[in-house]
């Protein structure tokens, strides 16, 4: 893969790890993989790093950012944890989870980050690379998903190229993510709420718990994770969803057994796996709009496991376009 001048590749090896630790230490910006989508580092207790990484991806308003660490130690020294996010820390860490907790008031993440707010969103990945930069870095990163504000998250190096080539340091490659949708967020700053569905269903954690979770309002005008407005995610083409197939004119998202189809047609898990799908969700929409059809269709997905958080992507690609919407 070739980049412009200004935003290096390398393909992830102790080298590269060491070179995009020393990249975030100088302040610069760094996209690595997490076993659900690429983020984009910046060193956490580096404000400036921080603004810069707001204007790379063209966020119109401040939205707080996760705060990515080594572990469950270093989670508690930025947030108080109550027995519910210990014993979430514990069963899930690491993993495609995310907690918000009440901050601590030593806590080191620069304010920038957190967006004015009490609280702090952390998480420990699994991905070896992220774990492996972690610990080279030596400190918490905080990362947003690697894509320009409004688009959908890149779960290749070469789609966090696509967006931010020329804007940030480093990619480190390591391949397509394994989960492709983000982390699930809960919050144990109260009552356990679920704020954002994603790679870890909903079904695991009250299994954890033993206690179904309270669900965030869905009210857009006080979104429950911040940056969860509902046009997020948006594709240049419009959605058709739950449909049993296209329409002339259309590109086709497929689900399961397929109609026949002559237009441009990807689907998402031919034997109808919701992991799967998930892990194709968002290179299957990036190459359909790339088609250039004003519309996709997609079928129908079932909404239980990882299908709760397919199909919340889905209709926040499907809501209207908000001119002015505070996107990721
Ligand atoms: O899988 C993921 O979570 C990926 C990878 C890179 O870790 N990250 C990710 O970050 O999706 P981002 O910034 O695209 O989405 C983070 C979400 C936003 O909706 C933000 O508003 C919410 O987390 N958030 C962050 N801090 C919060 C807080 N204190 N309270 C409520 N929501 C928060
Ligand atoms: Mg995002």
């Amino acid at each position: 893969m070739t980049a412009e001048p200004g935003t290096r590749v390398l393909s992830a090896d102790d080298k590269a790890i060491e070179a995009a630790a020393r990249c975030l230490t100088a302040g610069g910006l760094v996209a690595f993989p997490t076993e659900t989508v690429y983020g984009l580092g910046a060193d956490a207790g580096n404000g400036e790093a921080i603004a810069r990484l707001y204007a790379a991806k063209g966020r119109p308003a401040f939205n707080p950012l996760i705060a990515h660490v080594a572990d469950l130690d270093a989670a508690r020294a930025a947030g108080v944890f109550t027995d519910a996010a210990e014993k979430l820390a514990k069963a899930f860490w690491p993993g495609p989870l995310t907690l918000v907790v009440t901050k601590r008031a030593d806590c080191r993440i620069a304010d920038l980050a957190l967006a004015g707010l009490d609280t702090i969103a952390v998480r420990v990945p699994a991905h070896p690379v992220a774990r492996a930069l972690l610990a080279a870095f030596r400190g918490p990163i905080v990362a947003p998903s690697a894509n320009r504000s409004g688009h959908v998250s890149p779960t290749s190096a070469a789609h966090v190229l696509a967006d931010l080539r020329g804007r940030i340091d480093l990619i480190v490659d390591a391949g397509a993510c394994k989960v492709g949708v983000e982390s699930t967020i809960v919050s144990c700053a109260g009552e356990p709420t679920l704020l954002r569905p994603g790679g870890l269903p909903r079904e695991a954690i009250e299994r954890a718990l033993g206690r179904p979770l309270t669900i965030g309002p869905t009210d857009e005008e006080a979104p429950p994770a911040p940056g969860m407005l509902a046009s997020h995610y948006a594709p240049k083409a419009l959605l058709r969803l739950d449909t049993d197939g296209a329409e002339p004119g259309e590109a086709l998202l497929a689900f399961g057994h397929a109609p026949n189809f002559s237009g441009p047609m990807l689907n998402l898990s031919p034997r109808g796996d919701l992991i799967e799908a998930a892990a194709n969700l968002f290179s299957h929409l990036r190459t359909l709009d790339a088609s250039g059809a004003k519309r996709i269709a997609v079928m129908k997905v079932p909404h239980d496991g990882l299908g709760e958080a397919i199909n919340d992507r889905l209709s926040r690609a499907a809501a209207p376009r908000q001119g002015k919407s505070v996107n990721e």
